[in-house]
């Protein structure tokens, strides 16, 4: 692979050794004179390699934070005085790696090939999610409800993971930003979330998504909510929108738990969504609402792609599913039964239930929803599709 060789030093001191070493390998190394001529070759560059020397103008620690920061996809090789060799603050600094001004020929031909071998590594990640490998029939799916507490996370928590064991690979992106709680129901604690994602990994290719996401042992990925309520201001439409993309070159299904009130945010996510899921259940209030939300959907033409499902349904409830159906003018796809003796400790437990109460009536009802949409509705689809081209043939 080709690697962008830079070098660059406060005190015009010249590459000396390092050119050498490069010049035998077949490599170009590029002096930078002036600092601000480095942006212009390193801004855009993810194959940069990038040496830094600085003893007089600035501080060798504080110009690697400077350019690492502005340039987080730069590998940076710190060359620092001897009687300033600090590793600790280097790597606090954003460097790579660190040699020391009085180095020996050996340590800097090991620092070459280390960072031969770092690029090489992250550009072969690079394609394997490069965009032409775009999964082209991947399924993006949300899930909402117009009140709180509908049971939207427990849905997807267990849809989720049932479609990962049917060997599908599944993304579980958390977009209730404030109060989200996926990472809970799987007994995850996440090391980094869409936060993070959003000040370091977006916009860069080589930072993949599934770096940020949290891996559950059913094999599903987790996008986590931010770690702090008052965090989500950092997060706009265009990162959501970016991050189902991202999953979308790496997923099959990607499955988006959204809140109990519609933002901007949200309707991003429906936009972008084959499947709306509408949770809700048999009480006036909810359906109430409900039918509000749907006629929104509607008014945004996202009507066509919803699928209605009723939670925690009881023999004791009161409206008649055909009723509720009056009500709401769409069709009951799903009904989900209230079995809380199986929900209430999976959901403390963090473990889902369809791994644990498989033959349970609500794990059943999961299942047969997969079935439904995963199996049932590409039947019709592909007729449909089959239908067309008969009637292209025949033409
Ligand atoms: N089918 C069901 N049977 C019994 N209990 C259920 C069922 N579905 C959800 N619950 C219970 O309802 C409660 C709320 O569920 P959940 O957290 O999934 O709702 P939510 O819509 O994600 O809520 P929020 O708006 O707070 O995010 C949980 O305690 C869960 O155990
Ligand atoms: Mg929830």
């Amino acid at each position: 692979m080709e690697i962008n060789w830079f070098y660059f030093s406060d005190t015009n001191t010249p590459p000396g050794e390092i050119e050498e070493i490069l010049t035998r390998k077949n490599h170009t190394l590029n002096s930078v004179l002036r600092l601000e001529d480095l942006h212009q070759h390193i801004i855009q560059d993810d194959k940069a390699i990038l040496f830094i020397k600085a003893i007089t103008i600035y501080n060798v620690y504080d110009l690697c934070r400077e350019i690492s920061v502005m340039y987080p996809h730069v590998y940076i090789v710190l060359i620092v005085p001897d009687n300033m060799e600090n590793v600790k603050k280097a790597m606090h600094a954003g460097a790579s790696d660190i040699l020391r001004t009085s180095y020996e020929f050996e340590d800097l031909l090991k620092v070459i090939v280390q960072a031969e071998k770092y690029m090489t590594h992250r550009a072969k990640k690079e394609k394997l999610y490069s965009p032409s490998l775009l999964k082209s029939d991947s399924r993006v799916i949300s899930i909402c409800s117009t009140k709180g507490g509908a049971g939207r996370t427990t849905l997807i928590v267990n849809f989720a993971t049932a479609l990962a064991k049917k060997g599908k690979k599944v993304a579980v992106i958390d977009a209730d930003l404030q109060f989200g709680d996926i990472a809970m129901y799987y007994d995850l604690k996440p090391k980094r979330t869409i936060y993070e994602w959003v000040k370091e990994g977006y916009g860069y290719t080589h930072s993949a998504i599934d770096q940020y996401m949290s891996k559950h042992e059913c094999g599903l990925y987790v996008l986590a909510a931010p770690p702090r309520p008052e965090f989500f201001e950092i997060i706009k439409e265009e990162h959501i929108k970016a991050a189902i993309d991202e999953c979308k070159k790496m997923f099959d299904v990607i499955l988006i738990d959204t809140s109990a009130y519609l933002s901007e945010i949200h309707l991003s996510c429906l936009k972008k969504s084959d499947e709306i899921l509408i949770l809700t259940s048999n009480d006036l209030p909810a359906l109430r609402n409900s039918k509000l939300f749907i006629d929104t959907l509607e008014s945004l033409n996202l009507k066509g792609n919803t699928k209605l499902i009723l939670n925690r349904q009881t023999k004791l409830k009161t409206l008649e599913p055909q009723k509720i159906e009056g009500i709401l003018g769409m069709s009951i796809y799903t009904v989900i039964p209230s079995q809380e003796s199986v929900v209430n400790p999976s959901v403390n437990q963090g473990t889902p239930f369809v791994l644990t109460h498989a033959k349970t009536p609500v794990a059943k009802a999961i299942f047969s929803l997969i079935d439904k949409l995963f199996i049932e509705d590409n039947h019709v689809l592909e007729a449909k599709k089959k239908n067309k081209r008969n009637f292209f043939i025949r033409k």
